[in-house]
C-alpha cells in the first residue's frame, strides 16, 4: 500500500469522523449552559477536551480529504469556505478547552459563551460541509413550494425549420464508438468506471455526465469552448490543470472529436 493511497483513505475518513466533534461540542455547551451558576463540572471539562481534539483531528483528516480527493470545481468556493470554518473552530476549541480549565480550576462556572461560540461554529462548519454534499438548498428545500414542473417546456418546434443549421454543426459523433475510446486510453486510470473518480468524475457513461446540477456539468451540450472538459483538455501540457493529469496529451485529431461530440449534442436537463 503506498502513502498516497493511505493518506486518501484516511482523508475519506473525514465524513464520518467529523460527527465527533460535533456532538460533543454542542453537548458541553449544553451542560455549560445547565450548570452556569454551580463550579464548572468535571464533565464539562472532559467533553470540550474530547470535543476539541476531535475537531483537530476533523479538520486534518478533512485537509486530506480535500487534497487527495479534491471535489468539483463547482465546489472549491463551498469548500474554501468549509475548510477555513473547519480549521477556524478547531483553534476556537481550543482556546474554550483553556478557559474551562482555568474556570474548573478557580472553581468558577463554565465561560458559557466561548462554549456557545464553538458548538455554533461547530454546527456551521457542519452545515457548510453538507451543502457540498447536498446542495445549497438542501436545508430549507421541504419548506419551499413545490415549483410544479416550472421547467419551460420544449415545445416541438417546426420540423423544417433550421435544417440548413443542422447541416452546418460536424457530422453526429458517436460516444461510444469515438468519444469512449479516447477517453478510456487517457482518462480511465482516474475517471473510469471503476477505481478512483477523480474530483467525483467517471467518463464511461456519457448520461452520468449530466446527473449533478448544471453548474457542475463539465460538457455543456452545444458549447465546446464554455465545456470545462474540453478546456482543461487543451491546456498547455505543462499546466497544473491540464487534463490527463499523467500519460499522453490528446493530439488534434482527438481534440477535434471531442470538439464534435460537444458541439453536436443536443440539449440536456439535469438529472441524466
Ligand atoms: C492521473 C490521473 C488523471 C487522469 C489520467 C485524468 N485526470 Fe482528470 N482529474 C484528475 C484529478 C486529480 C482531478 C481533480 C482536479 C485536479 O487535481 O486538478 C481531475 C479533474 C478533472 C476535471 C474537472 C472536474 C471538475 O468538475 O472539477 C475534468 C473535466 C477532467 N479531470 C477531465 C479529464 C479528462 C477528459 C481526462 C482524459 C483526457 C482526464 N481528466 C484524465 C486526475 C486525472
Amino acid at each position: 500500500m503506498n502513502l498516497d493511497a493511505f493518506l486518501t483513505f484516511l482523508g475519506r475518513l473525514h465524513p464520518s469522523v467529523v460527527h465527533f466533534p460535533i456532538a460533543l461540542l454542542v453537548v458541553a455547551a449544553l451542560l455549560g449552559i445547565l450548570g452556569a451558576r454551580r463550579p464548572t463540572s468535571d464533565a464539562v471539562l472532559v467533553l470540550v477536551r474530547l470535543g476539541a481534539i476531535a475537531a483537530i483531528v476533523a479538520a486534518g483528516l478533512g485537509w486530506l480529504f480535500a487534497e487527495h480527493d479534491p471535489p468539483a470545481r463547482g465546489l472549491r468556493d463551498a469548500l474554501l469556505w468549509h475548510r477555513w470554518a473547519g480549521v477556524g473552530t478547531a483553534v476556537l476549541a481550543v482556546a474554550a478547552t483553556i478557559s474551562v480549565g482555568r474556570a474548573r480550576r478557580a472553581g468558577k462556572p463554565a465561560p458559557v459563551l466561548a462554549l456557545l461560540v464553538v458548538a455554533i461554529g461547530v454546527s456551521w462548519t457542519g452545515h457548510l460541509g453538507g451543502t457540498m454534499v447536498y446542495g445549497e438548498d438542501f436545508l430549507t428545500e421541504p419548506f419551499r413550494e413545490k415549483a410544479t414542473d416550472a421547467s419551460p417546456t420544449v415545445e416541438p418546434g417546426p420540423v423544417e425549420e433550421s435544417a440548413e443549421e443542422v447541416h452546418a454543426v460536424p457530422a453526429e459523433v458517436s460516444f461510444q464508438a469515438d468519444v469512449l475510446p479516447i477517453f478510456a486510453k487517457h482518462c480511465f486510470d482516474c475517471h473510469g468506471p471503476e477505481g478512483p473518480a477523480k474530483a467525483g468524475l467517471r467518463l464511461a457513461d456519457e448520461d452520468a455526465l449530466f446527473e449533478d446540477v448544471p453548474e457542475l456539468w463539465v460538457v455543456l451540450p452545444g458549447q465546446p469552448d464554455e465545456s470545462l472538459l474540453l478546456q482543461l483538455v487543451r491546456l498547455p501540457p505543462d499546466d497544473e490543470d491540464h487534463m490527463p493529469k499523467e500519460g499522453d496529451p490528446l493530439d488534434e485529431d482527438e481534440l477535434a472529436t471531442l470538439r464534435a461530440w460537444i458541439e453536436s449534442m443536443p440539449p440536456r436537463q439535469a438529472g441524466g
